[in-house]
C-alpha cells in the first residue's frame, strides 16, 4: 500500500498549491458510495491538481476542464493510458489512436452502434433481460452483481457479435475470470489470449457463414479502399469486450445500489415504466465508472497547471458529472432532473461508441426487473465490495424482496 513516506515528490514544474494527494486505487476516504465519496473527498481540491501517489500524476475534476483535456489530442494523447506508466502499454483500436488515425475505425464501428441499429436489437435484449430476472425472482434474494449485472452484458455482447449462445456458459466464465483477475499480469495475458482466440474463431466462422451481426460487418467493412486486417479486427473486438461489459455491469450495480435506498422511486418506476428512461439517464450521470487517463505529449498550460510531456493526467469523469457549476444539488438523485450533458461517456474524439447501447441495456434491464420484482431492499448488514482506479467497480450487492 502507498504511504505518504513512499511517494515521489512533486516535480519542479508543478506549483506547490496544486499538490493535493489522492490515491486513485486505495484512498481511505472512498466507501461503497464510490462516486459520492469521491466527489466529497475532492471537494476542496483545485480543479486541476497533482497527486504524489502512483508515480505522481495530474487529476482533472471539473466539467469544463475535463472537456478541454479530452478534446485536445494534440497535447493530451491516448497513446498511453496506464497510471503509473508501464513499459509496453496495451494497444486498442480505436481507443489508443489519436485523430486522425482513429477515424476510419470509428467510422467502421459507428453505424452498428447508432440509435437505429440499437433499436433493432431491443426485442432480443429484452428477452435476455427478462430471462435473467426470471432466473432469480423465486429466490427472494440474490447478489445482484454476481447473478444479474455481471451476466447480462456478456449475453448482449455475444448477441451483438453473432456468437453462438449455446456457448454462453463457457464464455461467461471466461469473461468473469478476466474481469475478476487483478494484479496478475501473467493470468490476464493468458485470459486475453483465450478471448482473442474466441474472436479469431468467430472471424473465421463469419468469413464462411456471414450474418447481419457485428463480426460479419467488421470482416467486410470498407475502411478507405481496403478491408481490415485480422489484427485490426481483433484489436477492435477486444476493446468492445473490455468497453462493453465491466462498464454496463458497474453502472447498473451502482444504479441498483442507489435504487435499493429509494422505495419512493421504486414505486414510481413500477407504476409508470415510461419513467425508466429518466431513471437510466440520472443513474448514468451520477454513477460514472470510467476515469480516463491521457499522456501529455506537448507542453500546455491551463490556469496554473503547467503540463509537461511525459506527465500522466487522469480525468475524473464521475466527479465532472457532479460539477456544482453545471448541476443543481449535483450529488442528489433526482428522477425529475432535466436531461443535460454529462461526462460518464466522456466527450470529444473518443466519446463512448456504445453509449446508446449502454443506456438501452440499463433501461431494458430495469424495465424487466420491475415487471417481476416491483420492490426490493439491500440486505441489511452486508458490506458492498467495490474497487476504484481507472475503472470503478461494485463487486457485490446483496439484495432481497418478498416472494408472492
Ligand atoms: C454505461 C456503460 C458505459 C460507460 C460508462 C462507458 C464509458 C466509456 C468512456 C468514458 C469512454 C471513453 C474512454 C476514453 O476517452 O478514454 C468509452 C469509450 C468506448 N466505449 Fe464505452 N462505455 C459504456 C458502454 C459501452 C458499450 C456497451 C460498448 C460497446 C459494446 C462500449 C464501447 C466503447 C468503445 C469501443 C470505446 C472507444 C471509443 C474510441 O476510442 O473511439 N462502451 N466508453
Amino acid at each position: 500500500m502507498n504511504t505518504l513516506a513512499s511517494i515521489a515528490p512533486a516535480p519542479p514544474h508543478v506549483a506547490s498549491h496544486l499538490v493535493f494527494d489522492f490515491d486513485i486505487y486505495n484512498d481511505p476516504r472512498i466507501d461503497q458510495d464510490v462516486q459520492g465519496t469521491y466527489a466529497a473527498a475532492l471537494a476542496d481540491a483545485p480543479e486541476i491538481f497533482w497527486t504524489r501517489f502512483n508515480g505522481g500524476h495530474w487529476m482533472v475534476k471539473t466539467f469544463d476542464r475535463i472537456t478541454e483535456v479530452v478534446g485536445d489530442p494534440v497535447h493530451f494523447s491516448v497513446r498511453e493510458m496506464q497510471i503509473p506508466r508501464v513499459e509496453n502499454p496495451p494497444f486498442f483500436i480505436p481507443l489508443s489512436l489519436d485523430p486522425p488515425e482513429n477515424l476510419p475505425f470509428r467510422r467502421a464501428m459507428a453505424p452498428m452502434f447508432g440509435p437505429v441499429a440499437i433499436k433493432a436489437l431491443e426485442p432480443r435484449i429484452r428477452v435476455l433481460a427478462a430471462q435473467m430476472v426470471a432466473a432469480v425472482v423465486d429466490k427472494g434474494t440474490c447478489d445482484f452483481q454476481t447473478e444479474v449485472s455481471k451476466l447480462f452484458p456478456v449475453t448482449v455482447f455475444m448477441e451483438l457479435m453473432g456468437m453462438d449462445l449455446s456457448r454462453l456458459k463457457d464464455f461467461r466464465h471466461l469473461a468473469e475470470a478476466f474481469f475478476t483477475t487483478q494484479n496478475n499480469g501473467q493470468e490476464l495475458q493468458r485470459l486475453s489470449g483465450l478471448i482473442l482466440a474466441e474472436m479469431k474463431n468467430l472471424i473465421d466462422e463469419k468469413r464462411v457463414r456471414p450474418d447481419d451481426k457485428l463480426m460479419t460487418h467488421f470482416v467486410n467493412v470498407d475502411i478507405g479502399g481496403r478491408t481490415m486486417t485480422e489484427d485490426e479486427i481483433l484489436a477492435m473486438s477486444f476493446v468492445l469486450f473490455l468497453g462493453g461489459m465491466d462498464t454496463v455491469t458497474n453502472v447498473t450495480g451502482f444504479a441498483f445500489q442507489q435504487l435499493a435506498q429509494m422505495p419512493d422511486v421504486q414505486v414510481r418506476l413500477a407504476d409508470d415504466p415510461t419513467l425508466v428512461g429518466a431513471f437510466a439517464d440520472e443513474a448514468i450521470r451520477l454513477f460514472g465508472v470510467i476515469n480516463t487517463p491521457r499522456l501529455v505529449v506537448k507542453a500546455k498550460t491551463i490556469g496554473d497547471a503547467n503540463f509537461q510531456p511525459g506527465d500522466m493526467v487522469l480525468n475524473i469523469l464521475c466527479v465532472g458529472s457532479r460539477d456544482p457549476s453545471k448541476f443543481d444539488s449535483p450529488n442528489a438523485f433526482n428522477l425529475d432532473r432535466k436531461r443535460a450533458a454529462h461526462l460518464t461517456f466522456s466527450t470529444g474524439p473518443h466519446l463512448c461508441i456504445g453509449h446508446v447501447l449502454g443506456r438501452t441495456e440499463l433501461r431494458i434491464l430495469t424495465e424487466e426487473w420491475f415487471k417481476q420484482i416491483p420492490a426490493f431492499t439491500a440486505t441489511p448488514g452486508e458490506r458492498h465490495a467495490f474497487r476504484t482506479g481507472t475503472v470503478m467497480a461494485l463487486e457485490s450487492l446483496p439484495i432481497e424482496w418478498s416472494v408472492a
